[in-house]
């Protein structure tokens, strides 16, 4: 099977390096990235370019699109894809709003029954201070729009609320903002691929959004991740399968604009119940990392089937014994304003049964030295036989990568590990 992945992040490379284990698999990756480069051909292309995009497909004589990023899905590069004639995994403009429209999303979920946070959707800064006094502090303001993780303010500051509204609002053209209710309790992102009517979920991650320790300083892309969670209900899954991923998709189908990819459900355990804070329209990242790292059936296998609409006979995934830890190394700067540039040093090519370092914000420089190129730099994963285990072999290796103003968390997972996570 020959499989183009779209993408040049730590999922991608996670994503390519994960199908390369599949029997028979050959990858093509664009435009990806030099750590990428270590494990398959990569090739240049603008991932929201559909005919470039295409044409690659066409010349890689590609069995099978894998679409990692938002912005391509958005932008419509899987229908294009599909119009030529390409099984693609990854949906449809108009299914990818779940994720490039949380007003959109928010209407999806209250016809399918979905449980979320209330919300107000504001066009005009007018409308902002009552959206606030509606629910109160703390105050959760979130752009409208794609903001690649960095567009919610949560702060009980009402100022900082007022502020980050009137700049959703008037930062663009027809630029709205969600002032919602505030969620309480543990966080866990749940994937399920589907093929528009199936759906299949993943094992059960927790993302770790904030920069700092502790959960401290402004929002990321997510600065690491853990599986599974030992601290979740026994039957989460099977639950959020059945009131929030399963009516997902059937409303969708219902409304003629099916979803088939991958369901990303971000989720609040609240004392209330579980609520879904946001849906994504694809991989997330850095879960993407640790969800695979314990994937033990083929992921080719379980894409093709989402792709060609015969998901419902795949076999049931299996999931190794242990647990998988990933700690992100970000670049000085990271997330306001990321500085590129400096020389990365360390076991940057590592591929081994317990760890895998992915390549994220990397490029090589004129001199050929590996150097930063972006915020998240590099994803360092592990896996071991519980997630005391995962950290030590995940942090071992993060010791011992170096470049300048390079940051990460020290405490991902480490809660969990040490059973101090309790569901309300
Ligand atoms: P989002 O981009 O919607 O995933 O939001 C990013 C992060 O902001 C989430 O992972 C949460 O940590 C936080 N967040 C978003 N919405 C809420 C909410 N209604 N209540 C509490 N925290 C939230
Ligand atoms: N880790 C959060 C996301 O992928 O959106």
């Amino acid at each position: 099977m020959r499989i183009l992945v779209v993408g040049s992040g730590a999922r991608e490379h996670a994503l390519a390096r994960t199908l390369l284990k599949d029997q028979g698999v050959e990858v093509l990756c664009a435009p990806g990235n030099p750590g990428i480069a270590l494990d398959c051909d990569i090739a240049p292309v603008v991932p929201t370019d559909g005919e470039a995009v295409t044409a690659l497909a066409t010349d890689f004589s590609a069995d099978l699109v894998v679409i990692g990023p938002e912005a391509p899905l958005v932008a419509g590069v899987a229908d294009v894809l599909r119009s030529a004639g390409f099984a693609v995994f990854g949906p449809s403009a108009s299914a990818a709003q779940l994720e490039g429209s949380k007003a959109f999303a928010k209407d999806v979920m209250q016809s399918a029954g979905v449980p979320t946070a209330a919300a107000h959707l504001c066009t005009d800064v007018t409308q902002i201070d009552g959206a606030l006094d509606a629910f109160g502090a703390p105050y959760v303001v979130k752009d409208d729009g794609l903001a690649a993780g960095k567009g919610v303010v949560v702060t009980l500051d009402r100022d900082e609320a007022i502020a980050h509204a009137r700049a959703c609002i008037q930062g663009r053209p027809g630029g709205a903002v969600v002032i919602e209710e505030f969620l309480d309790g543990p966080e866990v992102s749940l994937f399920g691929i589907s093929d528009g009517s199936t759906i299949v979920p993943l094992s059960p991650a927790q993302d770790f959004k904030r920069v700092h320790n502790d959960d401290r300083g402004p929002n990321t892309g997510g600065m690491g991740a853990y599986t599974p969670l030992p601290w979740a209900p026994a039957n989460l899954v099977s639950e959020v399968t059945r009131t929030v991923l399963q009516p997902m998709i059937d409303e969708m189908a219902r409304r003629g604009t099916p979803f088939s990819g991958l369901l990303y459900a971000g989720l609040a355990l609240t004392t209330r119940g579980t609520r879904v804070i946001e849906f994504n329209a694809r991989f997330g990242d850095p879960e993407t990392q640790v969800v695979l790292a314990r994937l033990a059936s083929p992921l080719s296998s379980a894409l093709m089937a989402c792709a060609t609409g015969t998901l419902e006979s795949l076999p049931a995934l299996e999931w190794r014994d242990e647990s998988a830890v990933t700690v992100v190394m970000a670049s000085e700067g990271y997330p306001e304003s990321p500085v590129s540039g400096a020389v990365i040093s360390g076991p940057v090519e590592s591929a081994t049964d317990a760890v895998d370092v992915y390549h994220a914000g990397t490029s090589r420089s004129a001199n050929g030295e590996l150097v930063v190129s972006g915020g998240r730099v590099l994803s360092v994963t592990a896996t071991g036989a519980d997630l005391a285990l995962a950290r030590v072999h995940a942090y071992d290796i993060v010791e011992t990568i170096e470049f300048a103003g390079e940051h990460h968390r020290s405490d991902i997972a480490l809660k969990a590990a040490k059973g101090e996570i309790h569901v309300p």
